[in-house]
């Protein structure tokens, strides 16, 4: 039997009910869709449409039916469309008569806009999470990198020495982002639309102040309308796991340029290496590379959502019930990528040795030897020009580097100098720059961030216990 058996004759047909059933995978709201009812039966209590005793019955009922479906005991029917339904149903099985009251005041449109929600809260808090536990790891490499360094590069050409702690911190500070991102996420997304009904409110005098109060909410909806047909938080979830994503990706990217003979910067672990079926030599880097590849599934669930929200009039369309399925998706797949990700960050091995003799080209320290010149009294533009010059002479055959510099009037041995390997690195001073006293300062700030982070992770807010 349908919830709306008394308007339409019949029941639905098969076409239908397959387009439209959701239970395989909203079934998954279970515990958000029982508390959100738990909250609905004192609300009800409240305008004696319940009395006290009553509401015991349904309570007790609630979580019966609740722990039933978890355990996989309610064999779904026909008519069970979305959870929201079956947990009515077995309710009514189970409280009789009772049952029948327990949707008084409330619509599915309220109701799972109110389970999506609380949804969403825990499971944002749960990447959150997931993102420091990486950080951590990241920040932890960083220490035990003390002086080595690598080649800094921009367009992949190698520009700058930078210390391989800077490096791996600068993937930390914008994993910080995302968890800045996803608290904030949280607490904008955490106002209750439970008391919206359908789309306009109800005559019965509920209190939605109330209920949201009792689940954590940190207020109700300003207006029905916009409370039903809200999926803006789905939205912002997937763009905060998108963008994290990418994060994910540039990282895993990077592990696969590393990890190449070309490159041969670190080696992954074996635990997190896959062979080829084919060829006997082959190790390779494939949670690298899985990160980077589900990161275009986790842009197209934040685009495919965006395009079905785009043309919705107000309030609640039948379309909205394809925010789940890439919602849920995407929590999945980048708490599988960040656990990947971060045994791979915890058992990779840097090869310090070929990253230095990568970075120790004296070509490397050609900006120091201008800002030598520059410290010396000459203009940038000129003393730029002069060290390319002395690089394109070099590369021409008629010296080293080391050569041309030491016999040049305005450079000399001081200035050549600054070329020694494991000198260039220690020359970047700015705060916030790649050089040992400036990253030691960083790391501080950084662990200290972490602690900071946990704070807000530990803040945000979650289900009450009943
Ligand atoms: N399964 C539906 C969804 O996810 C629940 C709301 C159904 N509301 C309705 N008016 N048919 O959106």
């Amino acid at each position: 039997m349908t919830l709306w058996h008394g308007r339409l004759e019949g029941g639905m047909d098969n076409a239908l009910a397959e387009l439209s059933i959701s239970l395989h995978y909203d079934a998954r709201l279970v515990v958000e869709d029982v508390a959100g009812s738990h909250a609905h039966v004192d609300g009800l209590i409240g305008v004696g449409i319940l009395t006290s005793d009553e509401a015991v019955v349904l309570h007790a009922a609630l979580d019966q039916a609740r722990d039933e479906i978890m355990a996989g005991e309610v064999v779904p029917g026909p008519s069970d469309e979305d959870i929201h339904t079956l947990v009515e149903r077995r309710v009514t099985e189970i409280a009789g008569d009772l049952g029948a009251r327990l949707h008084t005041g409330r619509s599915r449109n309220d109701q799972v806009a109110t389970d999506l929600r609380l949804w969403t809260r825990s499971a944002l808090s749960d990447i959150a999470r997931a993102v420091i536990d990486l950080q951590a790891v990241l920040a932890e490499r960083a220490s035990q990198a003390g002086d080595h360094y690598l080649p800094g590069y921009t367009h992949l050409q190698r520009a700058q020495p930078v210390l391989l702690a800077h490096h791996l911190a600068a993937h930390a500070w914008a994993l910080a982002r995302d968890v800045d991102r996803l608290c904030q996420s949280v607490h904008r997304l955490n106002v209750s639309p439970l008391g919206a009904g359908a789309l306009a409110g109800s005559s019965l005098g509920l209190n939605p102040a109330a209920t949201a109060a009792a689940l954590g909410f940190d207020r109700a909806f300003n207006n029905s309308l916009d409370a039903v047909s809200d999926r803006d938080f789905v939205a912002e979830a997937l763009f905060d796991i998108a963008l994290l994503g990418v994060h994910l990706s540039r990282m895993g990217e990077e592990i696969v340029l590393w990890s190449s003979d070309e490159f041969g910067f670190a080696t992954v672990d074996d635990a997190f290496a896959t062979g080829s079926s084919m060829l006997p030599q082959k190790k390779n880097a494939d949670v690298a590379e899985l990160a980077r590849g589900k990161t275009g599934r986790l842009v197209g669930n934040l685009t495919g959502l965006l395009v079905t929200l785009k043309g919705l009039p107000l309030s609640y369309n039948r379309d909205l019930q394809e925010d789940k399925e890439p919602l849920f998706d995407a929590v999945d797949q980048v708490l599988l990528v960040l656990r990947a990700v971060t045994g791979l960050y915890r058992t990779l091995q840097f090869h310090e040795d070929a990253m230095r003799s990568a970075a120790d080209a004296p070509g490397a320290a050609a900006i120091d030897l201008a800002e030598f010149l520059v410290a010396n009294g000459m203009p940038f533009r000129q003393a730029h020009s002069v060290v390319g010059g002395l690089v394109a002479q070099s590369l021409r055959g008629s010296g080293s580097l080391v050569e041309l510099v030491t016999a040049h009037p305005e450079l000399g041995p001081t200035a050549a100098a600054l070329l020694a390997p494991g000198v260039p690195v220690t020359n970047r001073t700015t705060p916030g720059g790649a050089g040992p006293l400036r990253v030691a300062e960083q790391l501080v700030e950084l662990n200290r961030h972490l602690e900071v982070e946990k704070s807000h992770v530990s803040a945000l807010p979650v289900l009450p216990v009943r």
